[in-house]
């Protein structure tokens, strides 16, 4: 999907997968797959940034925790989907994970 030599460490990346949006994110030794959208009021959350481990959301700050995506702050109270990801032959490749559903 993704040559892993083209992400940057700690930097938000958007890219679709079998035509479902997503943000990438490397944090030291993993990556991450998480929605493109912040589920309060729909920023794009490529133009997010890491903090504490967390993706912040860059409209009005919520975190979001990058395994689980999990809210950890607000205002957003729902958690950002999330993707199984793994590293194959210098490639990421993600897969949805059962249960969740495509962002609106
Ligand atoms: S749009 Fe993300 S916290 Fe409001």
């Amino acid at each position: 999907m993704l040559p892993i030599v083209e992400l940057e460490q700690g930097q938000p990346r958007g890219v679709v997968a079998a035509g479902v949006g997503m943000v990438l994110v490397r944090n030291e030794t993993q990556t991450y797959a998480l929605g493109e959208r912040c589920p309060h009021l729909g920023a794009p959350m490529v133009d997010g940034w890491l903090y504490r481990g967390d993706l912040v959301c860059p409209w009005h700050g919520s975190c979001f925790e990058l395994d689980s995506g999990a809210a950890t702050r607000g205002p957003a109270s729902a958690p950002l989907p999330c993707h199984d990801v793994r590293e194959r032959d210098g490639q990421i490749e993600v897969r949805r994970r059962p249960g969740v559903r495509s962002e609106p």
